[in-house]
């Protein structure tokens, strides 16, 4: 037998034994994927009648505890206690099971699952998310900074604006996708971003004329001060997640839950001026516009429209803001050591 064959011989050998190792790993792989898919589906099936019959029982407890003994009264009240905490652990647990993807999600994307299996997956997801918006909104500062500064052509600003739409499309395909796997944030927030992708979108057909260039460079100022305020709103954002995951991960935490509390005091009031100038300075720009909108030389419908839509950015961005802060007020005075 010559040499080479001898070689080929036992090299294919080596290979057929690692093949054949492979197939059974694949086999494995293949039964445990079923098996995870039986306890996807059985979960959440248990989850959907526990909804219900807890349901049915809060119902009853309410008619048992009229005209109840005390001791049955506080025997019902912790039950009680106990339904109302369900729902939470439900939605926990949810965040690590296949869901059925929101209208939205379901018109662009289809029937696919969306949810993330593993709290790793999920940081990584909304770190990748942040990195994303900081990336983007540094070009959209670059641009438009050159926009104010050094170009006056209608196609540039074209180009910023079709950026915006983009940008912000693309926001809220990654916020459901981001909500279906278990994070808080808030609709106005999704909401805010399908207002600013119209809103980019009219400014887009908005025709070069006097009107326009009347408030296209008060437009472009803000456009440069809303991308610098969410720079640093991404930094304190992302900021937050790697002091949670830091919470999350470590058993012997060098990082205490006080760290992470006065770490994001800090940076929410450092970060609360800028935003409230910017909230501010979205009615300025819905003010503005209503103004022209009633010049009688005005026959642009994007004008009055622009201001409509700043001035409902303004009210929702200026109350939820707000009502963040007040909540986040609420709660660091009622349990000062917990998150
Ligand atoms: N866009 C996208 N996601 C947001 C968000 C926003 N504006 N504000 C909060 N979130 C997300 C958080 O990342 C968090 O997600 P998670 O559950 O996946 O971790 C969730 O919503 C809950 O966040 P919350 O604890 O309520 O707020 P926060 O501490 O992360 O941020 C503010 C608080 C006030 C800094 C933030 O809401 C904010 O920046 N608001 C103002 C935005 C604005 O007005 N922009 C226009 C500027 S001109």
């Amino acid at each position: 037998m010559p040499r080479d064959l001898g070689v080929v011989l036992e090299e294919w050998k080596c290979l057929e034994e690692e093949y054949q190792q492979l197939l059974e790993t694949h086999r494995l792989y293949l039964q445990k994927l079923e098996e995870i898919s039986k306890l996807q589906k059985n979960c959440s099936s248990t989850i959907l009648s526990q909804r219900s019959k807890l349901k049915d029982l809060s119902q009853l407890v309410k008619k048992c505890s009229k005209g109840s003994l005390e001791e049955d009264a506080k025997t019902l009240d912790g039950i009680n206690e106990k339904i109302k905490t369900r729902p939470n652990s439900f939605f926990e647990m949810e965040a690590f099971l296949p869901n059925k993807n929101g209208l939205y999600l379901s018109l662009v994307l289809g029937n696919v699952n969306v949810t993330l299996l593993s709290k790793q997956s999920k940081f990584s997801y909304k770190d990748e998310y942040e990195k994303f918006k900081l990336c983007l909104t540094v070009i959209l500062l670059l641009f438009s900074f050159m926009c104010y500064f050094f170009t006056n052509y209608r196609f540039l600003d074209a180009i910023l604006n079709f950026l915006l739409v983009w940008y912000y499309c693309t926001l809220t395909l990654r916020e459901s996708i981001l909500i279906t796997n278990g994070s808080r944030i808030k609709g106005w927030w999704v909401f805010h971003h399908y207002i600013s992708a119209f809103l980019s979108g009219v400014m887009l057909t908005w025709p070069d004329g006097d009107l326009y260039k009347t408030f296209r460079n008060q437009f472009l100022a803000y456009s440069l001060y809303q991308n610098f305020v969410q720079c640093l709103q991404c930094y304190y954002q992302s900021g937050c997640l790697y002091r949670l995951r830091a919470l999350g991960e470590r058993h012997n935490m060098d990082l205490t839950v006080e760290g992470f509390q006065s770490w994001m005091w800090k940076g929410l009031t450092f970060l609360l001026p800028f935003l409230f100038f910017g909230h501010f300075w979205q009615l300025f720009n819905s003010i503005s516009l209503f103004r022209m909108s009633r010049l009688p030389d005005c026959k642009e419908w994007q004008v009055w429209m622009c201001g409509l839509c700043f001035l409902i950015l303004f009210m929702g961005n200026f109350f939820t803001t707000v009502a963040v802060v007040r909540h986040k007020v609420k709660s660091r005075i009622r349990k000062p050591k917990s998150l």
